[in-house]
């Protein structure tokens, strides 16, 4: 089975293609890359839904017919902002999605937010289509607390900024191993992998 996979983003990637080894050995995935690159796609429909549908149906539009696509869309989600920054993860500093201004913002923002409410938690949406063109839902969430300063140099994005639950570490501080066993995009793709199997 061939998937082609919605994302620019190369650690995004990674991540899809680590877990890809994890639950299935039969499957290919295979950047937007290796088709001329990611189509430009503005994420406006504020949902991860609907904006992971959007990347889908572009990247669709330009493989062959026999491959599957599979879209990515994630976000942060914190408590205290009542969601925010969520589907605008991407370009919460400015629309130029700058992931350096992106996490010195959060920081900023939630510099005097005690630790009892410094709750959040990623979520990632998964959108599958199948060679017949049939779209499948799949959501992960991944939950934890925000540190006051970024820590870690693995990962990507927020990684820094988030322990997620039951950890003292970062997401940045662990493996990309071990955040492959208990992150928002790992638990989307583990309910992803079992519907592939059936
Ligand atoms: P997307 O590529 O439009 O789905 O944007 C997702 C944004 O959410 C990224 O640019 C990151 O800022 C953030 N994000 C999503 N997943 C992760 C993750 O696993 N770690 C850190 N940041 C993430």
């Amino acid at each position: 089975m061939k998937i082609a996979l919605a994302s620019g983003n190369l650690h995004k990637v990674s991540e899809f293609k680590a877990l890809a080894l994890t639950t299935h050995t039969e499957l290919t995935i295979v950047s937007a890359k290796s088709f001329g690159g990611m189509p430009e796609v503005v994420e406006d429909q504020g949902t991860f839904v609907g904006n992971g549908l959007k990347k889908a149906l572009a990247l669709r539009a330009i493989v062959p017919p026999d491959f599957w696509v599979l879209a990515d869309d994630s976000g942060l989600c914190v408590d205290y902002l009542k969601g925010l920054p969520g589907v605008e993860s991407a370009y919460y500093a400015g629309p130029e999605s700058d992931p350096k201004a992106n996490l010195a913002k959060l920081v900023k923002v939630m510099a005097a937010v005690p630790e009892v409410n410094r709750g959040a938690h990623f979520v990632c949406v998964l959108i599958l289509i199948s060679p017949e063109g049939k779209q499948h839902i799949f959501e992960g969430q991944s939950k934890g607390h925000l540190l006051n300063e970024p820590i870690g140099g693995a990962g990507f994005g927020y990684d820094p900024l988030f322990v997620p639950e039951g950890y003292s570490l970062s997401f940045a501080q662990i493996a990309e191993a071990q955040k492959n066993t208990i992150s928002h995009r790992a638990r989307a793709w583990a309910k992803c992998a079992e519907f592939l199997r059936r």
